[in-house]
């Protein structure tokens, strides 16, 4: 199986079909290719075992050009939607920003986070929404609260239809197009295999059984999905209805054949779950008229500049289209017009009208009666793996960039009790003294990260944690006396960073600044630490500070972005 196989890999005939569909004249053809052929590369780089990828594998992958390849990451990576690690691409989180785009157009998860992360806590099972793509399912929201070994699905993930709850539900109001089009791909793809988040399936689903599943979802007005995934995975699915009757997504509750039977599911849940949409449909009622005249906030986005300044290989069409999906997030109820589009990107209307037709080929936009708006497909662009990255893996790229940087050794920590903790580290080649792993622990006191840290609680609480402590001369420079600790916590909330010179190491020299969570709360610490040497602390500091503030604003920026729709777990 490789990611062209697959049915979300096949860009290359989709991108053709679509520039002659979409466009009349060769030369709008050729000006939205780039776009195509980014967007081949995007889908190709989601696959899985493909988030980290040379150009000359990519190239061999999608059957595109080394040179064209090549230009396509260039710009990618100028837009940070991906970032090289040596030789190897890889997926970047601000590529997440067109998935947000699509759910805050679709409004789902703003809505109903909040009831699904209740459901989860009250069942204490996992919980989902899922809306339809095509034939299949997508998932756009997740409690997670699974503790048996089955799989895990992911917000982008898709599923077949035929092989979950959400499947039922929708398939119930399919008419004779739907079932068409779910049979031809069902026939071309009877094990499943161009859906990378399902094991493949040995037997194909017969027909007949996934049709008896509709007709109950129809009659009953639920679903149940017995292990139709894996072995031991049992959900129970409800249609959430928009206010204009249609399914607008389903509500599943997941559990474990260890703890429910499918049926036992069914009985436990299905009252609570039935109620919940029904408060839902509440809200997206609520909602409605709301969203109808309000419309999203259209910020002005990715200001693409001229040639010479990005470079002669910089693909500016692909920018520009990119720019256009990130602005239908502003779009709400049915869409943006062309005006709004063009206005919010900078673009001129045919340069827009092209990219949103050629988007709209691919399926990743729909437009209606001249209104444009994203569609859930646009998830499939590296979202699900995106999301799924814990805050670790998520840090360290730019722990490396800031290491490559200032040539010393760079760490993220939390705080726990009294101690500081590593999360996430860069060391730099050079031999340190001090061996320090994942899970190292230090007490706070002593440490620039854990004055950092400190400083980010009330001083009532850092006052606490720093008695608790018990502070003793870890070197012959450690303050100890705790009303001088408490002061130089409190300057280190007003100077933003902290710097510290052998209190915790003889020798070793830290400056760290504060890592805020999207809560805009201190989440986590970072900091460059090396030899003390000869260099005076000052000059240390003021060599360091630059780097270590911007690496912290990159960051943050990721976890703003990471964690838009999704609870990121900071250990
Ligand atoms: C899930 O949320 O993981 C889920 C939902 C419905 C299914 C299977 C899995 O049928």
């Amino acid at each position: 199986m490789t990611a062209q196989d697959g049915r979300n890999g096949g860009g290359k005939a989709d991108s053709d079909a679509t520039a002659d569909a979409a466009t009349a004249d060769t030369s709008a053809a050729v000006s939205v290719r780039p776009l195509e052929r980014g967007l081949t590369v995007l889908r190709t780089m989601s696959w899985p075992g493909w988030e980290r990828a040379r150009p000359g594998e990519l190239a061999r992958e999608t059957g595109l050009a080394r040179s064209t390849v090549d230009r396509i990451v260039a710009t990618l990576d100028r837009l940070g939607c991906l970032r090289f690690d040596g030789r190897q691409a890889e997926l970047a989180v601000p590529l997440m920003e067109l998935g947000n785009a699509y759910l805050a157009a679709s409004g789902l998860p703003d809505a109903l986070a909040a009831d699904v992360e209740e459901l989860a806590d009250r069942f204490d099972e996992s919980v989902s929404l899922a809306v339809p793509d095509g034939d299949g399912v997508r998932f756009i929201a997740q409690a997670t609260r699974r503790r048996s070994m089955s799989l895990a699905f992911r917000i982008g993930d898709a599923l077949p239809a035929e092989r979950c709850g959400p499947g039922a539900v929708f398939a119930a109001t399919w008419g004779t197009p739907e079932w068409t089009a779910w049979r031809a791909r069902h026939a071309a793809d009877p094990h499943d295999t161009g859906f990378p988040a399902v094991p493949s399936r040995q037997e194909a689903e017969c027909e007949q059984d996934f049709a008896v599943r509709a007709a109950h979802a129809r009659s009953e007005g639920w679903a149940l999905d017995d292990q139709l995934i894996e072995p031991g995975l049992v959900a129970v699915a409800v249609p959430v209805h928009a206010p204009d009757g249609t399914v607008a997504c389903a509500l599943s509750t997941v559990s474990h054949t260890s703890r429910h039977t499918a049926d036992g599911l069914a009985e436990a849940v299905l009252p609570a779950l039935r109620r919940a949409a029904a408060a839902m449909e509440r809200t997206l009622m609520d909602r409605d008229g709301e969203r109808a005249t309000v419309g999203g906030e259209l910020e002005a986005i990715g200001a693409v500049g001229g040639k010479a300044e990005l470079g002669a290989g910089f693909l500016q069409s692909l920018a520009r289209g990119l720019a256009v999906l990130r602005a239908l997030g502003a779009a709400r109820g049915d869409g943006l017009p062309l005006t709004a589009v063009a206005e919010a990107t900078g673009l001129p209307r045919a340069t827009a009208r092209r990219a949103l037709h050629a988007l709209r080929g691919l399926g990743y936009v729909a437009s209606d009666g001249g209104l444009f708006r994203p569609l859930p497909r646009v998830l499939e662009l590296g979202y699900a793996h995106l999301t799924g990255l814990p805050f670790p893996d998520l840090v360290q790229p730019h722990l490396r960039q800031l290491v490559a940087r200032v040539h010393e050794s760079a760490s993220v920590t939390v705080l726990d009790g009294t101690d500081i903790l590593y999360v996430a580290r860069a060391p730099t080649v050079r031999i340190m003294s001090a061996n320090i792993t994942l899970g190292t622990r230090f007490p706070a006191y002593p440490t620039a990260m854990g004055r950092v840290l400190l400083a980010g609680l009330p001083a009532t609480e850092s006052a606490r944690r720093l008695k608790e402590s018990e502070p003793r001369p870890v070197t012959r420079h450690t303050v100890t006396s705790l009303p001088e600790l408490r002061r130089i916590v409190a300057d280190t909330a007003t100077a933003g960073h902290a710097a510290v010179d052998e209190e915790l190491e003889e020798g070793l020299r830290s400056v760290a600044v504060p890592l805020h969570g999207a809560d805009g709360r201190v989440a986590a610490a970072l900091n460059v630490a090396g030899h003390s040497g000869t260099t005076p602390l000052d000059a240390t500091r003021e060599a360091l500070l630059p780097a270590l503030r911007e690496t912290a604003a990159a960051i943050e920026a990721d976890l703003r972005t990471a964690s838009r729709h999704h609870r990121l777990r900071i250990p």
